[in-house]
């Protein structure tokens, strides 16, 4: 019960990772599209969030272009350097965004990338999702020529499904380069990835699953769950999320007191729980970025690493899973 969960290696060639990352959405200052999803965190907070996943043993962040126009990569690394971290001390991963795009830009942006996350390396550049305007081809070329440049050292896709990692994984190893990963949804209430593929390649081709929305944006903490719907205030995007309401937050109670019984004999949370689950289920081949708006959930998420379930309770909150999902 108290083994710690090993780390892990980034697609087939490394480098180590915790199976836990730290998922900076959270940091994007609320600008842009995207960035307005999320309330405006001090650099304060996200220094103190920072601060907390790393004593937790979390040693990789995953952020994005996208996530607030490039303010969560320079929050990212702005608290990364208040934290006094050596660049090549932790992993970093960001994304390029594809939509109405072409190569060009993937490769004249890179600079402005590494601007942003200075003074720290890309570790793993992403493809954000699959709808581009570029070929898969010529995506792909692009992202080897910035491995074999020096600005970049894995490359990862995002949102892609079987035949797009067959595909992706392919072109790279004409250069000689291996597809570290995927990012896609997965968690106890999402796990499509289980039947439509994604999973299975991953597995067969040594390609690292990056589990996002893990814990179902809150849900599977257990916390919209303790009061009854109609008292429980819900705020910004939530709102508009039917998750998160009434039969919804009914269909899901049995599963979160499944995870809540478990929790107690283990002496940890409904959130670890989940996320422990999620990364323990296939082996080495997922790691999560669940993402924390306050230090205590950083805290908590990054506490996940420091025990294992047993295979019988891998197996029970599988099923409680199933059931939801089959209703
Ligand atoms: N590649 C993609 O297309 C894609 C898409 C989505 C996300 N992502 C990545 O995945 C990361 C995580 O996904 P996500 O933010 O959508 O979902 P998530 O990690 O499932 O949920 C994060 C939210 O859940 C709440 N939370 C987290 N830990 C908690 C805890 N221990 N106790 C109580 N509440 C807790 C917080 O909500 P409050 O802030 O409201 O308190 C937090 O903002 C993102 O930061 C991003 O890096 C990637």
């Amino acid at each position: 019960m108290s083994t710690p969960l090993a780390p892990r290696t980034l697609g087939p060639t490394g480098p180590t990772i915790s199976a836990i990352g730290l998922g900076c959405w959270q940091f994007s200052l609320g600008k842009g599209m995207a960035g307005r999803f999320w309330p405006t965190l001090e650099l304060s907070t996200i220094q103190d969030i920072v601060q907390a996943s790393l004593e937790g043993g979390i040693n990789w962040f995953d952020t994005a272009e996208l996530y607030g126009r490039g303010e969560s990569e320079k929050s990212l690394a702005h608290a990364l350097v208040e934290n006094r971290v050596q660049p090549g001390q932790v992993t970093i991963a960001t994304k390029w965004w594809p939509m109405a795009r072409g190569t060009g830009h993937l490769l004249s942006s890179i600079n402005t990338r590494s601007n942003c996350l200075a003074p720290y390396d890309i570790d793993l550049y992403q493809i954000h999702q699959p709808y581009a305007l570029a070929s898969m081809r010529s995506q792909m070329d692009a992202m080897a020529q910035l491995v074999h440049e020096g600005k970049i050292k894995q490359v990862g896709v995002s949102n892609f499904n079987a035949s797009q990692m067959r595909l992706a994984h392919k072109i790279l190893a004409k250069h000689g380069i291996p597809l570290a990963s995927n990012q896609v949804k997965y968690s106890l209430l999402d796990r499509k990835i289980e039947r439509n593929g994604v999973l299975e390649v991953a597995k067969e081709l040594n390609i690292t699953i990056i589990a996002y929305s893990p814990l179902e944006q809150g849900l599977l903490t257990g916390r919209f769950h303790q009061d009854s719907t109609d008292s429980r205030p819900l705020t910004g995007p939530r709102k508009f999320q039917s998750k998160f309401r009434g039969a919804a937050i009914e269909s899901t109670r049995n599963l979160i007191e499944t995870l809540a019984s478990i929790a107690e004999q283990y002496g940890k949370t409904v959130s670890q729980i989940a996320l422990n689950w999620l990364v323990s289920r296939h082996g080495h081949t997922v790691v999560a970025i669940p993402g924390a708006s306050k230090v205590y959930q950083a805290r908590d998420n990054a506490g996940t690493l420091q025990f294992s379930l047993t295979e019988s309770d891998l197996a029970r909150i599988d099923a409680e899973s199933r059931k939801v999902l089959s209703m």
